[in-house]
C-alpha cells in the first residue's frame, strides 16, 4: 500500500473521489493541519486544501510547516502537489500542465526549514534537484496515458506574492531561466525534503505572465482558467493514486537527512 498525499492548490478543492473521506485535524508543533484521508485504489491517500476551506489563506501565510508535519505524521511516503502558475515560456500556454524539475526561489517572509532551534539543530540538506526523480516519472507517465497537453521539465519561479509580479521581474526570471511563475511551491518541496518524503509538482498554466500578458493579470483570470483544467487535474489525480507500478528512477529523498541522523517528528 502506497500512502500518498495530494495537496491542492487554487481550484484544486474537493475532488469527487474524495467523497467519504475522514476529516481529521491534525496538531503539530506548528499548528493545525486540517486533513482529509481515506482509501483510492488500495492505497492510503490524504488531501490538503493548500488555501484552507474557501480559498482563505494567501500563498505567504500558509502554513506550510504544519501541512507537511501533519503528512509526515500520518505515514506519508508521496506527495503530489498542484499548482496554479502563469507562463514565462511561450511553448507553455494555458491549460498546458507542467511537471517542473527544479526551482528558482524568490520567496522572503516564509520560514523554510524545520532546524531553526537549538533543540533541532543545524541541517543543510541537498536540494540540487527539488523534486524526487521517481515521482517525477510516475505522473510524466500518467499524463502521457492522456490527451492533456503537458511539458515534461520546467524551472518554477517561486515568488512571495500575495501580489503578482512586476513586468521587469518577469524580465529577469526569464532571463535567469524559469519557465512558470506561482507563489505556493516553496518552501513546501523544501520541507517535504526534510520530512525525506518524495514530493513532486504539477502545474498547470493559468495565464502568460505578467508583461507577457496583453492584459494586468487577476485573481478571477487564475480561477477560471483553473476551472477550465479542473477536470483535467482530477483525471490526473485519480491516475497518479492508482499507478502502483515501481519506478524505473530510484531517488533517495526517504534519506535526505540520513548525514544529520535522520529526519525526527
Ligand atoms: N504569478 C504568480 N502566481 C500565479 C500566476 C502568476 O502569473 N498565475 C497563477 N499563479
Amino acid at each position: 500500500m502506497r500512502k500518498i498525499a495530494i495537496i491542492g492548490g487554487t481550484g484544486i478543492y474537493s475532488p469527487e473521489a474524495l467523497n467519504g473521506f475522514e476529516q481529521k485535524i491534525v496538531e503539530t508543533p506548528y499548528g493545525q493541519a486540517l486533513c482529509n484521508i481515506g482509501h483510492m485504489a488500495g492505497n492510503q491517500v490524504i488531501f490538503i486544501t493548500r488555501h484552507g476551506v474557501g480559498h482563505k489563506t494567501p500563498p505567504h501565510k500558509v502554513n506550510y510547516r504544519a501541512n507537511i508535519w501533519a503528512l509526515k505524521s500520518l505515514g506519508t511516503e508521496e506527495i503530489f502537489a498542484t499548482t496554479a502558475v502563469g507562463s514565462l515560456n511561450p511553448e507553455m500556454k494555458a491549460g498546458h500542465f507542467v511537471v517542473c524539475d527544479n526551482v528558482l526561489d524568490f520567496t522572503k517572509s516564509r520560514i523554510n526549514t524545520f532546524y531553526d532551534t537549538p533543540e533541532r539543530g543545524v541541517v543543510h540538506a541537498d536540494f540540487s534537484y527539488p523534486y524526487c526523480p521517481a515521482l517525477r516519472e510516475k505522473v510524466i507517465k500518467c499524463l502521457e496515458k492522456t490527451d492533456i497537453s503537458f511539458h515534461k521539465h520546467g524551472v518554477y519561479v517561486a515568488t512571495e506574492g500575495p501580489r503578482f509580479e512586476s513586468a521587469a521581474e518577469i524580465k529577469m526570471f526569464a532571463m535567469l531561466g524559469g519557465d512558470v511563475v506561482g507563489m505556493t511551491n516553496m518552501p513546501e518541496a523544501i520541507l517535504a525534503r526534510e520530512a525525506e518524503m518524495c514530493y513532486t509538482n504539477c502545474s498547470i498554466v493559468t495565464n502568460m505572465a505578467a508583461g507577457i500578458s496583453p492584459t494586468p493579470l487577476s485573481h478571477s483570470e487564475v480561477v477560471e482558467a483553473m476551472g477550465r483544467s479542473i477536470q483535467n487535474m482530477e483525471k490526473l489525480i485519480t491516475a497518479f493514486i492508482a499507478y502502483n507500478e515501481p519506478a524505473e528512477a530510484s531517488c533517495g529523498c526517504h534519506e535526505a537527512l540520513k548525514e544529520f541522523g535522520g529526519f525526527k517528528l
